[in-house]
Protein backbone atom coordinates (compact mmCIF):
# COMPACT_ATOMS: atom_id res chain seq x y z
CA UNK A 1 0.00 0.00 0.00
CA UNK A 2 2.60 2.30 1.45
CA UNK A 3 4.70 1.77 -2.13
CA UNK A 4 1.48 2.18 -4.74
CA UNK A 5 1.17 5.73 -2.17
CA UNK A 6 4.84 6.57 -3.55
CA UNK A 7 4.10 5.42 -6.72
CA UNK A 8 0.91 8.05 -6.45
CA UNK A 9 2.81 10.78 -4.70
CA UNK A 10 5.78 10.12 -7.51
CA UNK A 11 3.01 11.05 -10.24
CA UNK A 12 1.76 13.81 -8.74
CA UNK A 13 5.17 15.61 -8.21
CA UNK A 14 6.53 14.54 -11.62
CA UNK A 15 2.61 16.10 -12.97
CA UNK A 16 3.72 19.05 -11.21
CA UNK A 17 6.88 19.98 -12.20
CA UNK A 18 5.68 19.11 -15.59
CA UNK A 19 2.92 22.16 -15.08
CA UNK A 20 5.02 24.39 -13.63
CA UNK A 21 8.34 24.07 -16.07
CA UNK A 22 9.52 21.22 -18.03
CA UNK A 23 7.45 21.77 -20.75
CA UNK A 24 8.73 24.11 -23.52
CA UNK A 25 7.01 24.56 -26.38
CA UNK A 26 3.85 21.74 -25.30
CA UNK A 27 0.71 22.91 -23.93
CA UNK A 28 0.87 22.23 -20.07
CA UNK A 29 -3.07 20.89 -20.24
CA UNK A 30 -2.18 18.39 -23.11
CA UNK A 31 1.35 16.93 -21.21
CA UNK A 32 -0.98 16.05 -18.09
CA UNK A 33 -3.84 14.90 -20.21
CA UNK A 34 -1.48 12.48 -21.85
CA UNK A 35 0.29 11.50 -19.02
CA UNK A 36 -3.07 10.60 -17.20
CA UNK A 37 -4.34 8.59 -20.12
CA UNK A 38 -0.81 6.46 -19.83
CA UNK A 39 -0.95 6.51 -15.82
CA UNK A 40 -4.53 5.24 -16.29
CA UNK A 41 -3.98 2.40 -19.23
CA UNK A 42 -1.14 1.46 -19.33
CA UNK A 43 1.09 2.57 -15.79
CA UNK A 44 -0.59 -0.65 -14.04
CA UNK A 45 2.56 -2.69 -11.52
CA UNK A 46 3.95 -5.16 -13.65
CA UNK A 47 2.91 -3.04 -17.24
CA UNK A 48 4.62 -0.32 -17.93
CA UNK A 49 4.51 1.44 -14.88
CA UNK A 50 5.46 0.11 -11.10
CA UNK A 51 8.76 -1.25 -10.16
CA UNK A 52 9.73 -2.82 -12.92
CA UNK A 53 8.18 -1.31 -16.00
CA UNK A 54 8.06 -3.17 -19.07
CA UNK A 55 10.59 -1.62 -21.53
CA UNK A 56 9.35 1.83 -20.87
CA UNK A 57 8.21 3.54 -17.72
CA UNK A 58 4.84 5.78 -18.86
CA UNK A 59 5.43 7.87 -15.52
CA UNK A 60 9.09 9.23 -17.31
CA UNK A 61 7.85 10.17 -20.79
CA UNK A 62 11.64 10.35 -21.96
CA UNK A 63 11.65 6.59 -21.46
CA UNK A 64 9.31 5.78 -24.14
CA UNK A 65 11.99 7.87 -26.37
CA UNK A 66 14.17 5.74 -25.40
CA UNK A 67 12.24 2.47 -26.45
CA UNK A 68 11.39 4.09 -29.39
CA UNK A 69 8.24 3.47 -29.02
CA UNK A 70 7.36 7.21 -29.97
CA UNK A 71 8.64 9.77 -32.58
CA UNK A 72 8.78 12.51 -31.26
CA UNK A 73 6.64 14.72 -33.53
CA UNK A 74 5.61 12.08 -35.76
CA UNK A 75 2.71 10.35 -33.97
CA UNK A 76 1.64 8.56 -37.29
CA UNK A 77 5.30 6.96 -37.37
CA UNK A 78 4.94 6.25 -33.89
CA UNK A 79 4.60 2.23 -32.82
CA UNK A 80 2.79 3.57 -29.71
CA UNK A 81 -0.19 4.90 -31.76
CA UNK A 82 0.05 2.22 -34.14
CA UNK A 83 -0.56 -0.56 -30.96
CA UNK A 84 -3.51 1.51 -28.86
CA UNK A 85 -5.45 2.09 -32.94
CA UNK A 86 -4.86 -1.80 -33.63
CA UNK A 87 -6.75 -2.71 -30.28
CA UNK A 88 -2.82 -4.33 -28.97
CA UNK A 89 -2.81 -2.62 -26.27
CA UNK A 90 -4.01 -1.77 -23.87
CA UNK A 91 -3.12 -5.77 -23.29
CA UNK A 92 -6.66 -7.62 -22.26
CA UNK A 93 -8.65 -4.48 -23.70
CA UNK A 94 -9.69 -0.95 -22.29
CA UNK A 95 -10.48 -1.52 -18.37
CA UNK A 96 -10.21 -4.95 -18.61
CA UNK A 97 -12.60 -5.38 -21.39
CA UNK A 98 -11.52 -7.82 -24.24
CA UNK A 99 -11.54 -6.54 -28.00
CA UNK A 100 -12.68 -2.97 -26.97
CA UNK A 101 -10.09 -0.28 -28.16
CA UNK A 102 -8.70 3.11 -25.90
CA UNK A 103 -11.72 5.54 -26.89
CA UNK A 104 -10.81 7.66 -30.23
CA UNK A 105 -10.66 10.55 -28.00
CA UNK A 106 -7.65 9.79 -25.60
CA UNK A 107 -5.12 8.44 -28.89
CA UNK A 108 -6.54 11.99 -30.61
CA UNK A 109 -4.63 13.65 -27.46
CA UNK A 110 -1.99 11.52 -27.42
CA UNK A 111 -1.69 11.91 -31.35
CA UNK A 112 -1.69 15.93 -30.69
CA UNK A 113 0.86 15.49 -28.12
CA UNK A 114 3.20 13.18 -30.09
CA UNK A 115 2.95 15.68 -32.76
CA UNK A 116 3.77 18.53 -30.60
CA UNK A 117 7.18 16.98 -29.79
CA UNK A 118 5.44 16.22 -26.15
CA UNK A 119 7.63 13.25 -24.56
CA UNK A 120 11.06 15.79 -25.79
CA UNK A 121 10.07 18.74 -23.64
CA UNK A 122 8.17 16.58 -20.70
CA UNK A 123 11.55 15.28 -19.89
CA UNK A 124 11.56 15.59 -15.98
CA UNK A 125 14.41 17.20 -14.69
CA UNK A 126 17.46 14.89 -14.19
CA UNK A 127 17.01 14.63 -9.98
CA UNK A 128 13.49 13.69 -10.28
CA UNK A 129 14.34 11.26 -13.53
CA UNK A 130 16.94 9.29 -11.58
CA UNK A 131 16.64 9.35 -7.55
CA UNK A 132 19.94 8.35 -6.07
CA UNK A 133 20.17 4.72 -4.54
CA UNK A 134 22.55 4.73 -1.61
CA UNK A 135 24.60 1.80 -0.69
CA UNK A 136 22.27 0.17 1.61
CA UNK A 137 19.66 -0.30 -1.23
CA UNK A 138 21.72 -2.02 -2.89
CA UNK A 139 22.82 -4.41 -0.46
CA UNK A 140 19.11 -4.79 0.32
CA UNK A 141 18.32 -6.00 -3.11
CA UNK A 142 21.01 -8.46 -2.78
CA UNK A 143 20.15 -9.75 1.02
CA UNK A 144 16.42 -10.44 -0.55
CA UNK A 145 17.40 -11.72 -3.66
CA UNK A 146 19.78 -14.48 -1.42
CA UNK A 147 16.71 -15.03 1.00
CA UNK A 148 14.90 -15.86 -1.57
CA UNK A 149 16.90 -18.35 -3.36
CA UNK A 150 17.07 -22.16 -2.54
CA UNK A 151 19.75 -22.14 0.39
CA UNK A 152 21.65 -24.73 -2.16
CA UNK A 153 22.51 -22.29 -4.62
CA UNK A 154 23.55 -18.86 -2.58
CA UNK A 155 27.02 -20.16 -2.55
CA UNK A 156 27.25 -19.40 -6.43
CA UNK A 157 25.33 -16.21 -6.57
CA UNK A 158 27.01 -12.93 -7.33
CA UNK A 159 26.18 -9.49 -8.17
CA UNK A 160 26.97 -6.66 -10.15
CA UNK A 161 26.17 -3.11 -9.20
CA UNK A 162 25.09 -0.16 -11.39
CA UNK A 163 24.59 2.25 -8.71
CA UNK A 164 27.46 4.11 -9.15
CA UNK A 165 26.59 4.52 -12.48
CA UNK A 166 22.89 5.17 -12.36
CA UNK A 167 23.88 8.49 -9.46
CA UNK A 168 26.02 9.68 -12.15
CA UNK A 169 24.52 12.73 -13.68
CA UNK A 170 26.95 12.47 -16.23
CA UNK A 171 25.51 9.01 -17.92
CA UNK A 172 22.63 9.42 -20.15
CA UNK A 173 19.47 6.94 -19.90
CA UNK A 174 19.75 5.10 -22.85
CA UNK A 175 23.61 4.19 -21.66
CA UNK A 176 22.60 2.41 -18.69
CA UNK A 177 20.94 0.25 -20.47
CA UNK A 178 24.46 -0.40 -22.70
CA UNK A 179 26.13 -1.55 -19.55
CA UNK A 180 23.53 -4.27 -18.46
CA UNK A 181 23.62 -5.33 -22.73
CA UNK A 182 27.57 -5.05 -22.16
CA UNK A 183 27.83 -7.18 -19.01
CA UNK A 184 25.64 -9.77 -20.14
CA UNK A 185 27.27 -10.12 -23.41
CA UNK A 186 30.33 -10.22 -21.45
CA UNK A 187 29.56 -12.94 -19.19
CA UNK A 188 28.70 -15.25 -22.08
CA UNK A 189 32.38 -14.22 -23.37
CA UNK A 190 33.85 -15.67 -20.94
CA UNK A 191 31.67 -18.42 -20.47
CA UNK A 192 33.11 -22.50 -21.23
CA UNK A 193 28.96 -23.18 -21.10
CA UNK A 194 26.57 -24.55 -24.18
CA UNK A 195 23.63 -21.94 -22.88
CA UNK A 196 23.42 -18.34 -22.83
CA UNK A 197 22.48 -16.93 -19.75
CA UNK A 198 21.26 -13.25 -18.90
CA UNK A 199 22.07 -11.93 -15.90
CA UNK A 200 18.83 -11.53 -13.70
CA UNK A 201 17.96 -7.69 -13.20
CA UNK A 202 17.13 -7.17 -9.50
CA UNK A 203 16.33 -3.97 -7.30
CA UNK A 204 13.29 -1.50 -8.68
CA UNK A 205 15.67 0.26 -11.27
CA UNK A 206 17.18 -3.16 -12.17
CA UNK A 207 20.82 -1.56 -11.08
CA UNK A 208 21.50 -5.03 -9.25
CA UNK A 209 22.29 -7.88 -11.74
CA UNK A 210 22.73 -11.32 -10.47
CA UNK A 211 24.81 -14.12 -12.20
CA UNK A 212 24.88 -17.65 -10.99
CA UNK A 213 28.60 -18.84 -11.34
CA UNK A 214 27.47 -22.30 -12.31
CA UNK A 215 25.70 -20.88 -15.77
CA UNK A 216 29.44 -19.94 -17.07
CA UNK A 217 31.45 -22.64 -15.79
CA UNK A 218 33.23 -20.15 -13.44
CA UNK A 219 34.38 -21.34 -9.97
CA UNK A 220 34.37 -19.76 -6.52
CA UNK A 221 38.16 -19.46 -7.33
CA UNK A 222 37.25 -17.56 -10.53
CA UNK A 223 35.42 -14.90 -8.35
CA UNK A 224 38.38 -14.41 -5.95
CA UNK A 225 40.50 -13.96 -8.80
CA UNK A 226 38.48 -11.30 -10.20
CA UNK A 227 37.96 -9.31 -6.74
CA UNK A 228 41.70 -10.10 -5.93
CA UNK A 229 42.29 -7.01 -8.82
CA UNK A 230 38.75 -4.93 -7.87
CA UNK A 231 39.86 -1.78 -6.29
CA UNK A 232 36.54 -0.25 -5.19
CA UNK A 233 35.91 -3.59 -1.92
CA UNK A 234 34.96 -0.95 0.63
CA UNK A 235 33.42 -2.12 3.69
CA UNK A 236 31.08 0.72 3.98
CA UNK A 237 30.90 2.60 7.69
CA UNK A 238 27.47 1.86 9.39
CA UNK A 239 26.09 -0.97 7.48
CA UNK A 240 28.05 -3.50 8.85
CA UNK A 241 24.75 -5.38 9.54
CA UNK A 242 23.57 -5.39 6.11
CA UNK A 243 27.70 -6.44 5.12
CA UNK A 244 27.03 -9.35 7.79
CA UNK A 245 24.03 -10.35 6.17
CA UNK A 246 25.23 -10.77 2.69
CA UNK A 247 28.09 -12.57 3.94
CA UNK A 248 26.51 -14.65 5.95
CA UNK A 249 23.94 -15.61 3.14
CA UNK A 250 26.82 -16.02 0.22
CA UNK A 251 29.53 -17.26 2.56
CA UNK A 252 31.70 -14.72 0.70
CA UNK A 253 32.98 -11.54 2.09
CA UNK A 254 32.83 -9.66 -1.52
CA UNK A 255 29.93 -10.88 -2.92
CA UNK A 256 29.41 -7.70 -5.48
CA UNK A 257 31.17 -5.84 -7.35
CA UNK A 258 30.68 -2.76 -9.81
CA UNK A 259 29.46 -3.50 -13.79
CA UNK A 260 31.58 -0.86 -14.91
CA UNK A 261 34.66 -1.78 -13.66
CA UNK A 262 34.38 -5.36 -14.27
CA UNK A 263 33.19 -4.28 -18.46
CA UNK A 264 36.85 -2.55 -18.80
CA UNK A 265 38.81 -5.16 -16.40
CA UNK A 266 37.52 -8.56 -17.91
CA UNK A 267 37.65 -8.24 -21.36
CA UNK A 268 41.21 -7.62 -21.47
CA UNK A 269 44.27 -9.49 -19.45
CA UNK A 270 45.12 -9.97 -17.60
CA UNK A 271 41.54 -10.95 -16.27
CA UNK A 272 40.68 -12.00 -19.94
CA UNK A 273 42.93 -14.91 -19.85
CA UNK A 274 42.04 -15.73 -16.48
CA UNK A 275 38.59 -15.82 -16.14
CA UNK A 276 38.16 -17.70 -19.69
CA UNK A 277 41.35 -19.98 -18.60
CA UNK A 278 43.18 -19.50 -21.82
CA UNK A 279 46.36 -21.99 -21.93
CA UNK A 280 49.55 -19.95 -22.58
CA UNK A 281 50.43 -21.48 -25.83
CA UNK A 282 49.13 -22.04 -29.53
CA UNK A 283 49.85 -25.47 -29.22
CA UNK A 284 47.89 -26.44 -25.87
CA UNK A 285 44.75 -24.36 -27.46
CA UNK A 286 44.83 -26.26 -30.44
CA UNK A 287 44.55 -29.50 -28.45
CA UNK A 288 42.34 -28.08 -26.29
CA UNK A 289 39.48 -27.48 -29.44
CA UNK A 290 40.66 -30.96 -30.81
CA UNK A 291 42.18 -28.60 -34.14
CA UNK A 292 44.88 -30.71 -35.82
CA UNK A 293 46.62 -27.96 -37.84
CA UNK A 294 48.80 -29.69 -39.70
CA UNK A 295 46.90 -32.81 -40.34
CA UNK A 296 43.55 -30.85 -41.18
CA UNK A 297 46.20 -29.05 -43.78
CA UNK A 298 47.38 -32.32 -45.25
CA UNK A 299 44.34 -33.52 -45.66
CA UNK A 300 42.55 -30.77 -47.49
CA UNK A 301 40.41 -30.22 -44.32
CA UNK A 302 41.62 -26.62 -43.99
CA UNK A 303 41.26 -23.87 -45.97
CA UNK A 304 43.53 -20.71 -46.50
CA UNK A 305 42.89 -16.99 -47.96
CA UNK A 306 45.54 -14.36 -48.21
CA UNK A 307 45.24 -11.14 -48.69
CA UNK A 308 47.63 -7.97 -49.53
CA UNK A 309 45.86 -4.91 -48.28
CA UNK A 310 44.92 -5.88 -44.67
CA UNK A 311 42.00 -3.52 -42.50
CA UNK A 312 45.06 -4.30 -39.35
CA UNK A 313 48.46 -5.56 -40.93
CA UNK A 314 50.68 -3.48 -42.78
CA UNK A 315 51.59 -6.72 -44.75
CA UNK A 316 50.58 -9.08 -46.80
CA UNK A 317 48.59 -11.68 -44.43
CA UNK A 318 46.89 -15.28 -44.40
CA UNK A 319 44.24 -16.77 -42.79
CA UNK A 320 43.53 -20.46 -41.95
CA UNK A 321 40.52 -21.73 -41.15
CA UNK A 322 39.20 -25.54 -39.35
CA UNK A 323 36.20 -26.53 -38.34
CA UNK A 324 35.44 -27.46 -34.64
CA UNK A 325 32.89 -29.09 -32.80
CA UNK A 326 31.85 -25.30 -31.93
CA UNK A 327 32.10 -24.10 -35.04
CA UNK A 328 35.24 -22.35 -36.76
CA UNK A 329 38.91 -21.80 -35.78
CA UNK A 330 39.81 -19.03 -37.29
CA UNK A 331 44.01 -17.99 -37.16
CA UNK A 332 45.62 -15.43 -39.33
CA UNK A 333 49.59 -15.37 -40.24
CA UNK A 334 51.07 -12.22 -39.62
CA UNK A 335 54.52 -10.31 -40.80
CA UNK A 336 56.76 -7.83 -39.58
CA UNK A 337 57.70 -7.19 -43.17
CA UNK A 338 57.27 -8.86 -46.68
CA UNK A 339 60.65 -9.95 -47.73
CA UNK A 340 60.94 -13.12 -49.48
CA UNK A 341 60.45 -14.92 -46.56
CA UNK A 342 57.70 -13.45 -45.19
CA UNK A 343 55.81 -12.80 -48.75
CA UNK A 344 53.08 -15.30 -49.00
CA UNK A 345 52.58 -15.05 -52.33
CA UNK A 346 55.63 -16.23 -53.01
CA UNK A 347 55.38 -19.21 -50.82
CA UNK A 348 51.80 -19.54 -49.53
CA UNK A 349 52.10 -23.14 -48.17
CA UNK A 350 54.82 -22.87 -45.88
CA UNK A 351 54.16 -19.94 -43.86
CA UNK A 352 56.75 -18.52 -41.44
CA UNK A 353 54.89 -16.04 -39.21
CA UNK A 354 56.13 -13.38 -36.67
CA UNK A 355 52.90 -13.77 -35.11
CA UNK A 356 49.06 -14.79 -34.98
CA UNK A 357 45.52 -14.04 -34.36
CA UNK A 358 43.01 -16.34 -33.44
CA UNK A 359 39.35 -16.39 -33.15
CA UNK A 360 37.59 -19.66 -32.07
CA UNK A 361 33.63 -20.42 -31.54
CA UNK A 362 32.88 -21.17 -27.89
CA UNK A 363 30.37 -23.89 -26.75
CA UNK A 364 27.12 -21.19 -26.97
CA UNK A 365 28.29 -19.43 -30.54
CA UNK A 366 30.53 -16.39 -29.43
CA UNK A 367 33.90 -15.97 -30.14
CA UNK A 368 36.90 -16.54 -27.98
CA UNK A 369 40.48 -14.45 -28.97
CA UNK A 370 44.26 -14.99 -28.86
CA UNK A 371 47.16 -13.78 -29.76
CA UNK A 372 49.94 -15.93 -30.87
CA UNK A 373 54.17 -14.63 -31.16
CA UNK A 374 56.33 -15.89 -33.19
CA UNK A 375 57.07 -18.60 -31.02
CA UNK A 376 53.35 -19.55 -30.77
CA UNK A 377 53.01 -18.05 -27.20
CA UNK A 378 50.19 -17.06 -26.12
CA UNK A 379 50.89 -12.66 -25.42
CA UNK A 380 48.07 -10.20 -23.97
CA UNK A 381 48.93 -7.52 -27.03
CA UNK A 382 49.55 -7.60 -30.67
CA UNK A 383 52.80 -5.85 -31.66
CA UNK A 384 51.89 -2.60 -32.98
CA UNK A 385 54.81 -2.94 -36.18
CA UNK A 386 52.59 -5.97 -37.05
CA UNK A 387 49.26 -4.62 -36.33
CA UNK A 388 47.40 -1.60 -35.35
CA UNK A 389 43.90 -0.63 -34.02
CA UNK A 390 43.25 2.11 -36.65
CA UNK A 391 39.68 2.55 -35.21
CA UNK A 392 41.32 3.80 -32.12
CA UNK A 393 43.86 6.55 -32.67
CA UNK A 394 44.48 7.63 -28.85
CA UNK A 395 45.47 3.72 -28.18
CA UNK A 396 46.31 1.43 -31.36
CA UNK A 397 47.30 -1.59 -29.20
CA UNK A 398 45.63 -5.20 -30.33
CA UNK A 399 44.76 -5.90 -26.91
CA UNK A 400 43.51 -9.43 -26.61
CA UNK A 401 39.89 -9.49 -26.21
CA UNK A 402 38.55 -6.18 -26.03
CA UNK A 403 40.27 -4.89 -29.15
CA UNK A 404 39.25 -7.81 -31.07
CA UNK A 405 35.50 -7.52 -29.86
CA UNK A 406 35.79 -3.70 -30.83
CA UNK A 407 36.67 -4.42 -34.51
CA UNK A 408 34.93 -8.37 -34.64
CA UNK A 409 31.74 -6.71 -34.47
CA UNK A 410 29.63 -8.76 -36.42
CA UNK A 411 31.93 -11.84 -35.98
CA UNK A 412 34.61 -12.94 -39.29
CA UNK A 413 35.63 -9.45 -40.80
CA UNK A 414 35.30 -9.88 -44.75
CA UNK A 415 38.25 -9.35 -46.60
CA UNK A 416 39.23 -9.90 -50.66
CA UNK A 417 41.13 -12.90 -51.01
CA UNK A 418 44.15 -11.86 -53.25
CA UNK A 419 46.04 -15.27 -53.74
CA UNK A 420 43.55 -17.85 -55.58
CA UNK A 421 43.69 -15.69 -58.53
CA UNK A 422 47.12 -15.21 -58.90
CA UNK A 423 47.71 -19.05 -58.22
CA UNK A 424 45.88 -20.30 -60.97
CA UNK A 425 47.42 -17.90 -63.57
CA UNK A 426 50.67 -18.80 -62.45
CA UNK A 427 52.11 -21.42 -64.83
CA UNK A 428 55.21 -22.27 -62.54
CA UNK A 429 55.66 -22.23 -58.92
CA UNK A 430 58.33 -22.53 -56.01
CA UNK A 431 55.70 -25.13 -54.10
CA UNK A 432 53.44 -27.70 -55.53
CA UNK A 433 51.19 -25.19 -56.88
CA UNK A 434 48.36 -28.14 -57.11
CA UNK A 435 48.17 -28.37 -53.05
CA UNK A 436 48.20 -24.72 -53.55
CA UNK A 437 45.52 -24.12 -54.94
CA UNK A 438 43.14 -26.70 -53.28
CA UNK A 439 43.99 -24.85 -50.08
CA UNK A 440 43.58 -21.16 -51.57
CA UNK A 441 39.90 -22.03 -52.41
CA UNK A 442 39.23 -18.75 -53.21
CA UNK A 443 36.80 -15.87 -52.60
CA UNK A 444 33.15 -17.38 -53.24
CA UNK A 445 34.49 -20.32 -50.38
CA UNK A 446 35.61 -17.22 -48.19
CA UNK A 447 31.90 -15.93 -48.46
CA UNK A 448 30.34 -19.27 -47.61
CA UNK A 449 32.27 -19.45 -44.63
CA UNK A 450 32.15 -16.23 -43.56
CA UNK A 451 28.50 -16.25 -43.67
CA UNK A 452 28.31 -19.21 -41.93
CA UNK A 453 30.32 -18.03 -39.24
CA UNK A 454 28.43 -14.72 -38.73
CA UNK A 455 25.25 -16.19 -38.65
CA UNK A 456 26.44 -18.59 -35.68
CA UNK A 457 27.92 -15.41 -33.86
CA UNK A 458 24.97 -13.12 -34.30
CA UNK A 459 22.33 -15.92 -33.30
CA UNK A 460 24.72 -16.20 -29.72
CA UNK A 461 24.81 -11.88 -29.43
CA UNK A 462 20.86 -12.21 -29.98
CA UNK A 463 20.50 -14.71 -27.30
CA UNK A 464 22.83 -12.42 -24.97
CA UNK A 465 20.48 -9.74 -25.35
CA UNK A 466 22.91 -6.85 -27.04
CA UNK A 467 22.16 -7.84 -30.47
CA UNK A 468 24.60 -7.53 -33.70
CA UNK A 469 26.09 -3.85 -33.22
CA UNK A 470 26.14 -1.95 -36.74
CA UNK A 471 29.14 -0.83 -36.54
CA UNK A 472 32.45 -0.52 -34.14
CA UNK A 473 30.94 2.50 -32.39
CA UNK A 474 28.21 0.38 -31.38
CA UNK A 475 30.02 -2.38 -29.59
CA UNK A 476 29.29 -2.35 -26.24
CA UNK A 477 31.77 -3.92 -24.35
CA UNK A 478 34.65 -2.06 -26.24
CA UNK A 479 32.79 1.24 -25.91
CA UNK A 480 32.33 1.06 -22.24
CA UNK A 481 35.80 -0.08 -21.54
CA UNK A 482 36.78 3.22 -23.24
CA UNK A 483 34.58 5.42 -22.03
CA UNK A 484 36.18 3.82 -18.37
CA UNK A 485 39.41 4.74 -18.71
CA UNK A 486 38.71 8.65 -19.21
CA UNK A 487 39.46 11.06 -16.97
CA UNK A 488 36.63 10.87 -14.12
CA UNK A 489 34.56 13.42 -14.32
CA UNK A 490 33.69 14.92 -10.02
CA UNK A 491 30.15 13.55 -10.49
CA UNK A 492 31.45 10.20 -11.31
CA UNK A 493 34.01 10.44 -8.37
CA UNK A 494 31.25 11.48 -5.73
CA UNK A 495 28.73 8.78 -7.53
CA UNK A 496 31.53 6.41 -6.63
CA UNK A 497 31.46 7.11 -3.09
CA UNK A 498 27.87 7.25 -3.00
CA UNK A 499 27.63 10.79 -2.10
CA UNK A 500 24.65 12.48 -3.87
CA UNK A 501 25.81 15.80 -4.60
CA UNK A 502 29.16 16.33 -6.33
CA UNK A 503 29.58 19.47 -4.70
CA UNK A 504 29.62 18.01 -1.33
CA UNK A 505 32.66 15.57 -2.55
CA UNK A 506 34.46 18.98 -3.42
CA UNK A 507 33.54 20.71 0.14
CA UNK A 508 35.26 17.51 1.74
CA UNK A 509 38.01 17.85 -0.27
CA UNK A 510 38.73 21.40 0.15
CA UNK A 511 38.55 20.66 4.59
CA UNK A 512 41.17 17.67 4.12
CA UNK A 513 45.06 18.41 4.06
CA UNK A 514 45.71 14.68 3.15
CA UNK A 515 43.53 14.18 0.44
CA UNK A 516 45.26 17.77 -1.33
CA UNK A 517 48.39 16.62 -0.43
CA UNK A 518 47.44 13.40 -2.52
CA UNK A 519 46.67 15.27 -5.09
CA UNK A 520 43.03 15.14 -5.03
CA UNK A 521 42.53 18.71 -5.09
CA UNK A 522 42.40 17.97 -8.72
CA UNK A 523 38.75 17.26 -8.08
CA UNK A 524 37.95 20.56 -7.01
CA UNK A 525 36.54 23.35 -9.24
CA UNK A 526 34.08 23.70 -12.28
CA UNK A 527 36.44 21.33 -14.72
CA UNK A 528 37.75 19.26 -11.74
CA UNK A 529 38.77 15.57 -12.29
CA UNK A 530 40.83 12.67 -12.13
CA UNK A 531 42.80 10.14 -14.46
CA UNK A 532 41.23 6.69 -13.97
CA UNK A 533 44.47 4.84 -12.75
CA UNK A 534 45.40 7.49 -9.68
CA UNK A 535 41.12 7.63 -8.75
CA UNK A 536 41.90 3.37 -8.27
CA UNK A 537 45.06 3.73 -6.54
CA UNK A 538 44.32 6.40 -4.18
CA UNK A 539 40.37 5.03 -3.67
CA UNK A 540 40.81 3.56 -0.17
CA UNK A 541 42.61 6.21 1.20
CA UNK A 542 39.96 8.74 0.02
CA UNK A 543 37.08 6.42 1.31
CA UNK A 544 38.64 6.30 4.70
CA UNK A 545 39.77 10.12 4.93
CA UNK A 546 35.67 11.04 4.21
CA UNK A 547 34.78 8.00 6.85
CA UNK A 548 33.17 6.60 4.18
CA UNK A 549 34.39 2.77 4.27
CA UNK A 550 37.19 0.95 5.12
CA UNK A 551 38.76 -0.11 2.29
CA UNK A 552 39.29 -4.62 2.37
CA UNK A 553 42.41 -5.06 1.20
CA UNK A 554 42.85 -8.31 -1.57
CA UNK A 555 44.41 -10.24 0.71
CA UNK A 556 41.90 -10.80 3.34
CA UNK A 557 39.40 -11.84 0.17
CA UNK A 558 41.79 -14.15 -1.35
CA UNK A 559 43.00 -16.19 2.30
CA UNK A 560 39.51 -16.40 3.47
CA UNK A 561 38.22 -20.17 3.38
CA UNK A 562 34.82 -20.19 0.89
CA UNK A 563 31.67 -22.35 0.80
CA UNK A 564 31.12 -21.84 -2.44
CA UNK A 565 33.01 -25.26 -4.47
C1 LIG B 1 41.15 -2.49 -36.08
C2 LIG B 1 40.22 -3.54 -36.27
C3 LIG B 1 40.61 -4.94 -35.86
C4 LIG B 1 41.04 -5.37 -34.65
C5 LIG B 1 41.27 -4.54 -33.42
C6 LIG B 1 41.17 -6.79 -34.75
N1 LIG B 1 40.88 -7.22 -36.02
FE1 LIG B 1 40.98 -9.11 -36.69
N2 LIG B 1 40.48 -8.46 -38.55
C7 LIG B 1 40.22 -7.16 -38.89
C8 LIG B 1 39.96 -7.10 -40.30
C9 LIG B 1 39.62 -5.84 -41.09
C10 LIG B 1 40.08 -8.40 -40.81
C11 LIG B 1 39.89 -8.86 -42.25
C12 LIG B 1 41.22 -9.18 -42.81
C13 LIG B 1 42.15 -8.01 -42.85
O1 LIG B 1 41.80 -6.95 -43.39
O2 LIG B 1 43.27 -8.18 -42.30
C14 LIG B 1 40.39 -9.24 -39.67
C15 LIG B 1 40.56 -10.61 -39.73
C16 LIG B 1 40.88 -11.41 -38.67
C17 LIG B 1 40.96 -12.86 -38.71
C18 LIG B 1 40.62 -13.73 -39.90
C19 LIG B 1 39.12 -14.05 -39.89
C20 LIG B 1 38.27 -12.86 -40.27
O3 LIG B 1 37.61 -12.29 -39.39
O4 LIG B 1 38.30 -12.43 -41.44
C21 LIG B 1 41.31 -13.28 -37.47
C22 LIG B 1 41.50 -14.71 -37.01
C23 LIG B 1 41.44 -12.10 -36.65
N3 LIG B 1 41.16 -10.97 -37.40
C24 LIG B 1 41.74 -12.14 -35.29
C25 LIG B 1 41.75 -11.03 -34.48
C26 LIG B 1 42.04 -11.07 -33.07
C27 LIG B 1 42.32 -12.30 -32.25
C28 LIG B 1 42.00 -9.78 -32.65
C29 LIG B 1 42.29 -9.26 -31.25
C30 LIG B 1 43.56 -9.64 -30.69
C31 LIG B 1 41.69 -8.95 -33.79
N4 LIG B 1 41.52 -9.73 -34.86
C32 LIG B 1 41.56 -7.58 -33.71
C33 LIG B 1 40.16 -6.10 -38.06
C34 LIG B 1 40.53 -6.12 -36.73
Amino acid sequence: MTFLLRCYELLLISLFLLASEGFGQTPPDLNSKALTIFEQNCGNLGCHGGPDPYSFDVRDPASLLTAKVIQSGNASGSELIRRLEAGIMPLGGYKGQRGVKLPAEDIQILRQWIDAGGPESARLPRSVQRQFISESQVLAAIVRDLVSAPEADRPYLRYYSLANVWNSMDVEEPELELYRMALSKLVNHLSWKREITQPRQLGSESTVLRIDLRNYGWTAETWREIIASFPYGLEPSGLSKEINRVQALSGVSLPYIRVDWFIANASTPPLYHTILQLPGTLDELETLLDVHATFDVEQNLARRFGLRNSGVSRNNRAMERHSTVYGAYWKSFDFAGNNPGQNIFRDPLDLRADGGEIIFNLPNGLQAYFIADRQGKRIDAAPVNIVRDRTNPDDPVVRNGRSCMGCHVRGMNAFRDEISATLRARPQALFDLDRAEVLYSGQPELDRLLELDNTRFSRALGRTGSGTPKGTDEEPISRLARKYETTLTVSQAAADLFIEDPKELQKLIENSTPLQIQGFDQLLGPKGGIKRDAWEQGFGLVARELGIGEFFSPGPWGNEPQKAQ
